[in-house]
């Protein structure tokens, strides 16, 4: 599917057909395109859930206020962030740059983040945003849906996927195919409102 099509298809689908399902050539697809979003400085500090456990997918149904999408989508994945990936082996996120540059980016990295947990978060937060796009459009342009989640509780849900220290949940995508499609767009404000000429 042709990139704009799918930024205009892609929806935020709440009725799945229970018995699609989504290959795994598909998902790995999608999942590896998803790698290719950016992340500040390249620290890939995203980590993905892909709970396939129907009793914990019921559990996490329970935690978001009953929202059958949950249950009904072939795939949910649950989008969180290692905060303090930046510290950890970071010369990895270069690998393939000469050393000079590593030895320039390790410290630059480490006075960036140091002692700042509000950036760590952001940080986190927008790299999550960013692979959740890629996740939906890619997941649209081989013909399934999603819908992009925060409709639940962060502190069960941080629970039953057993999140480690220092990680948090950005959000939840659910993927499979629509069994309704969504509703007419709810009303999408002007350009013109928007985008604002050097300054406000
Ligand atoms: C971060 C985020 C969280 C959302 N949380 C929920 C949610 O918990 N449940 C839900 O049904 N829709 C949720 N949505 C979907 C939005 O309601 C939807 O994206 C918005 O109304 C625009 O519709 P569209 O995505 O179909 O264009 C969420 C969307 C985003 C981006």
């Amino acid at each position: 599917m042709e990139l704009f099509t799918a930024i205009k298809e892609r929806r935020a689908v709440k009725h799945y057909n229970p018995s699609a399902s989504v290959s795994e050539s598909d998902f790995s697809q999608i999942m590896n395109a998803v790698l290719l979003s950016p992340t500040s400085y390249n620290i890939q500090h995203w980590r993905f859930v892909r709970v396939t456990d129907g009793i914990v997918r019921r559990k996490i149904q329970e935690a978001a206020w009953e929202q059958t999408q949950v249950t009904e989508a072939a795939e949910l994945i649950v989008l969180c962030a290692d905060t303090q990936a930046w510290q950890k082996d970071p010369q990895r996120y270069w690998a393939n740059t000469p050393e000079d540059v590593q030895a320039m980016m390790l410290p630059m990295l480490a006075s960036f983040y140091t002692g700042k947990a509000q950036l760590q978060r952001d940080e986190a937060m927008r790299s999550c945003g960013m692979a959740a796009q890629t996740l939906m459009l890619s997941a649209k342009a081989l013909g399934y849906d999603t819908c992009p989640m925060i409709g639940f509780d962060s502190e069960q849900l941080a629970q039953l996927i057993n999140l480690p220290e220092g990680y948090i949940i950005s959000m939840i995508i659910t993927l499979g195919k629509a069994e309704k499609a969504a509703n007419k767009r709810a009303g999408q404000l002007p350009l013109e409102e928007l985008l604002v000429t050097n300054r406000f």
